[in-house]
């Protein structure tokens, strides 16, 4: 395979290029990489640079001197694919470089085109590009140190680069599942012992115990990647486990009601019951607490509990009798928590939704999962009825949740579509990428 690298600064590359694996994968043929200066594209004492057309400031690379590059590049080792560099590019991932290698190996030649100063004129891209990279939601003063990762990343995915296969085969971000810990000697370092477990030469209950710990470090802190992956069943599972307990409130007491937004109670209705029990069940939610202390209410529920949970409801329609099994009906918020607290032994984390800002640091947003996560305890999502919860619920909860909007002024959806959205969004599973099925 060969690669050629077009840039303003050669000289970057050469450390890199003559170190270590890189090193010897170029030894033993298995690529060529060469570089080219875009300053031998021109005259001496000619600029490669010309400042950008309309207001602001900046340089760009002009399109002919790169057009000439290429042109080079590929009278030499024949036609490329081709991968320019810019924040705008499409964002480097694992799968993104399989397919990225997959494509090189087809083409027998790279082509990276890192710029400098402004960037590139729009048109070169245009025309040339096959691929427009980004390493990250950030800017660089230029496209090498974005080119040497994609070339380290691709090159190590390339049989016979990185020494052994497994090494690559399974790391972090190939699948659904960061690394599991790795220890080396000493076996006690600064009163840390490495976990006996990996010392005990049980080679089945050491690949479960690593599973087991790439799942849980998975959900803690890159949680976004993993629901984001096409899981398998078991894989789905073996998550599931390392998701702290979650339960879901609705609040017919301490809400604002009336134009006056008196704090008061509301009247619950079967509707809001039937959904939320069905959105609470798909997500995983293990209680749906209806809170309201007015008897009468109470009676209605109990009546709606008792046709689902035991009576003709069971037999009737069996995946709703399944949601509303898991619906709970309780007097008061203090008496949900309690409840919680007897079944987990923890108080749960009391997590407030609203359709407006809250001032302050407790506001998080639907990415905030590790801060919540993280107090290893079970979770509480509190939703009110009517206009939303009183200030002495939102006061007592350790976070408010962002409230959902779209691109429009309208924000009043119901409290049953308000609770499928932020389970969605806190909980659900959404694959970024093409889900195979199987045959
Ligand atoms: C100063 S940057 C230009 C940024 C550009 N004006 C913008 O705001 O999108 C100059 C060059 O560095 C490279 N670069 C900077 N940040 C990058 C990133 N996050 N990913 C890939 N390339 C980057 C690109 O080749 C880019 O054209």
């Amino acid at each position: 395979m060969n690669i050629s690298i077009l840039t303003v600064f050669k000289e970057l590359y050469e450390p890199f290029l003559h170190t270590s694996l890189l090193k010897r994968a170029q030894e033993k043929g298995t690529v060529s990489i060469n570089t080219l200066n875009f300053s031998d594209m021109v005259a001496q004492k000619q600029r490669i640079d010309a400042p950008t057309f309309g207001p602001g400031a900046g340089m760009l690379i002009k399109p002919e001197v790169v057009e000439r590059a290429i042109n080079a590049a590929e009278q030499q080792h024949g036609p490329a694919y081709k991968i320019f560099f810019s924040p705008q590019g499409k964002k480097l991932t694992q799968p993104l470089l399989k397919t990225i290698m997959h494509s090189v190996q087809n083409a027998g030649h790279l082509i990276l085109v890192p710029a400098r100063y402004e960037g590139m004129d729009a048109r070169v891209e245009q025309k040339y590009a096959d691929e427009i990279v980004s390493v990250g939601d950030f800017v660089l003063m230029g496209g090498d140190i974005p080119a040497m990762m994609l070339l380290e990343g691709m090159l190590r995915l390339i049989p016979g680069v990185v020494g052994k296969a497994e090494s690559v085969a399974q790391e972090s971000f190939s699948g659904p599942f960061v690394d599991y810990p790795e220890y080396t000697e000493p076996v006690e370092w600064n009163g840390m012992r490495v976990p006996d477990i990996v010392r005990s030469g049980n080679h089945a209950a050491i690949k479960q115990w690593r599973m087991e710990q790439a799942a849980r470090k998975t959900v803690k802190d890159h949680f976004t990647w993993l629901r984001g992956y096409p899981l398998i069943d078991e894989q789905k599972k073996l998550a599931a486990g390392y998701i702290p307990a979650h339960y879901v409130a609705l609040m017919h007491d301490q809400v604002l009601v009336g134009p006056e937004r008196q704090v008061a109670t509301s009247s619950v209705m079967s509707i809001d019951i039937h959904d939320i029990a069905r959105s609470s069940c798909t997500y995983g939610v293990k209680n749906f607490f209806i809170v309201t202390p007015l008897i009468d209410q109470q009676k209605i529920v109990k009546k709606f509990l008792s046709f689902w949970q035991e009576g003709y409801g069971v037999e009737y329609n069996q995946n709703r009798h399944q949601a509303v099994e898991a619906v709970v009906l309780e007097s008061s918020l203090d008496a949900a928590i309690e409840a919680i607290e007897k079944k987990e032994g923890k108080k749960p984390i009391l997590i407030a939704t609203s359709a407006c800002y809250q001032q302050g640091s407790r506001q998080i947003s639907f990415y905030a999962q590790d801060r919540v996560w993280g107090h290893d305890r079970p979770v509480l999502m509190v939703f009110g009825t009517a206009n939303g919860l009183a200030k002495e619920v939102l006061d007592r909860c350790d976070y408010q949740l962002n409230p959902i909007h779209g691109f429009s002024d309208f924000n009043h959806l119901s409290v049953r579509s308000a609770v499928a959205v932020v389970l969605d969004r806190w909980l659900g599973i959404n694959e970024r990428y093409e889900k195979t099925l199987p045959e």
